[in-house]
């Protein structure tokens, strides 16, 4: 099939890409010429393991184009995935992109054309999208559907090829019959809905995700307070096949590109609605307190922070990613730097990133030189290379023997045998 996708970021990529491996002609639109320049020279400038083999192979095999001429790039397709970036600005989803897609596909509308939102969008975004496109001279059909991705960072080709289900809006079964065509060689479970209900879908699912970790996040507060250990307790929570062990790990909290805007823009829509968003205005509270917990958590740890060397290992907002987007490693070093402490950190993929979001941060070669002659240790994102670290040689290059574990990945009963202070998530 003949689709194009426009918006070259992380959903588009991954999903032209894939598209492109299922065997169709797919053409990826984006209106950053730069970004379109780097893709023809074949550079990839986000990093997601696999999609560079992904699009090196499918660009040489002719079946992965990129433009950054919109009505080209439409004009033999007949499905056209909305995949521009829907911000969140002052609480509010910002759809303008989604808007300016809409005029350009409605300006350029030739042959029939099944437009699909793949973005994530607030519930009735469809109508509007339906309605900028009807302005235009009507020189054909058109139809627009919802289906919503489930890609996470880092995992995101994988979850493309293997969904647990394909969510398709559609108002017809003519829309139907396209996109089940085209997912079929996933041999993936469908739910076919209307249009309105996978919009739903999508905000509804991230934000209860975010509400499962904020909700971890209170139950390890408890745990500390009381003195028993989360781990053990989550356990036995997610252990009913109706909770699930997904999603309940404590830490410092949620970041990236989706969960905070998606949980602020659907409270804004239940507002909007006259529904009353406490619960998932508490789980974003929780999830922004969590930063400042960590912050005291240290303080309590070394008193005085001023002056002090805290030696940060992980920056970006979750491991196998370099994407700093809402990383609580943000908010946690700007505010221990306000307390006048000194920040050293590494990270396996994010420094660069890192720099041009933090300031008077020491970027180390490796976790042994963020150790040097530091007051703590702060693991902020569970690299999977921190787990293996050779932690007597860690101690003995701290100034004091103080972690701070702000995602529970090391073991405290063998931390303290190693002879370090050791404070987890609530962990006992
Ligand atoms: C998320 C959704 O999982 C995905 O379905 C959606 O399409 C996009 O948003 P992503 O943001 O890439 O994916 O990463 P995810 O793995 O969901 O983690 C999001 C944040 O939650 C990370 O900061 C992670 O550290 C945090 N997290 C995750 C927890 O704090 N605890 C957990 O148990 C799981």
């Amino acid at each position: 099939m003949n689709i194009s996708v426009i918006g070259s970021g992380y959903v588009g990529l991954v999903t032209g890409a894939c598209f492109a491996a299922l065997n169709n002609n797919v053409i990826c639109i984006d209106n950053n010429e730069e970004k379109i320049n780097k893709l023809n020279d074949l550079i990839i400038p986000i990093s997601e393991p696999g999609l560079e083999d992904l699009v090196k192979t499918n660009y040489k095999e002719k079946r992965l184009k990129f433009t950054k001429d919109t009505p080209e790039g439409i004009k033999d397709s007949e499905v056209v995935f909305i995949c521009v970036d829907t911000p969140t600005k002052e609480g509010k989803p910002d759809l303008s992109a989604v808007k300016n897609v809409a005029k350009d596909i409605g300006k350029s509308l030739n042959s029939y054309k099944l437009i699909v939102e793949k973005s994530t969008v607030p519930v009735g975004t469809g109508e509007i999208v339906e309605e900028i496109i009807k302005q235009f001279p009507k020189n054909a059909e058109f139809d627009i559907a919802s289906n919503p991705e489930f890609l996470r960072e880092g995992s995101a080709i994988k979850d493309f090829m293997y969904p647990d289900r394909i969510v398709l809006g559609t108002p017809n079964p003519r829309a139907t019959a396209i996109l089940t065509e085209l997912y079929r060689p996933l041999n993936a479970n469908f739910i076919i809905t209307g249009v309105k209900e996978a919009e739903l879908i999508k905000h509804a699912s991230n934000s209860f995700l975010a509400l499962k970790i904020s909700y971890a996040n209170d139950i390890a507060e408890v745990c500390e307070k009381k003195g028993a250990d989360v781990k053990t307790v989550l356990s036995g929570v997610g252990a009913d096949k109706r909770i699930g062990k997904e999603f309940l790990n404590p830490g410092i909290g949620y970041g990236g590109s989706c969960f905070p805007k998606d949980v602020a823009a659907f409270i804004h829509i239940q507002e909007d609605c006259g529904v009353d968003p406490s619960i998932l205005k508490a789980a974003q509270s929780r999830n922004n307190y969590q930063r400042q917990y960590f912050v005291e958590k240290t303080e309590k740890a070394l008193g005085n922070l001023e002056g002090k060397v805290l030696g940060v290992l992980g920056l970006s907002f979750k491991p196998n990613t370099d994407d700093m987007r809402s990383a609580p490693s943000i908010d946690i070093i700007n505010q221990l730097q306000s307390k006048k402490a000194l920040i050293k950190a590494y990270d396996p993929q994010a420094m660069e990133n890192a720099n041009k979001i933090l300031n008077n941060v020491q970027y180390c070669k490796d976790p042994y030189e963020v150790a040097e002659s530091a007051d703590a240790l702060l693991l902020l994102t569970e690299w999977k290379e921190f787990e293996s670290l050779d932690l007597q040689r860690i101690k003995d290059s701290l100034k004091n023997p103080i972690v701070l574990d702000g995602r529970n990945i090391y073991d405290p009963q063998r931390m303290s045998t190693v002879g370090f202070k050791y404070y987890g998530m609530g962990r006992k």
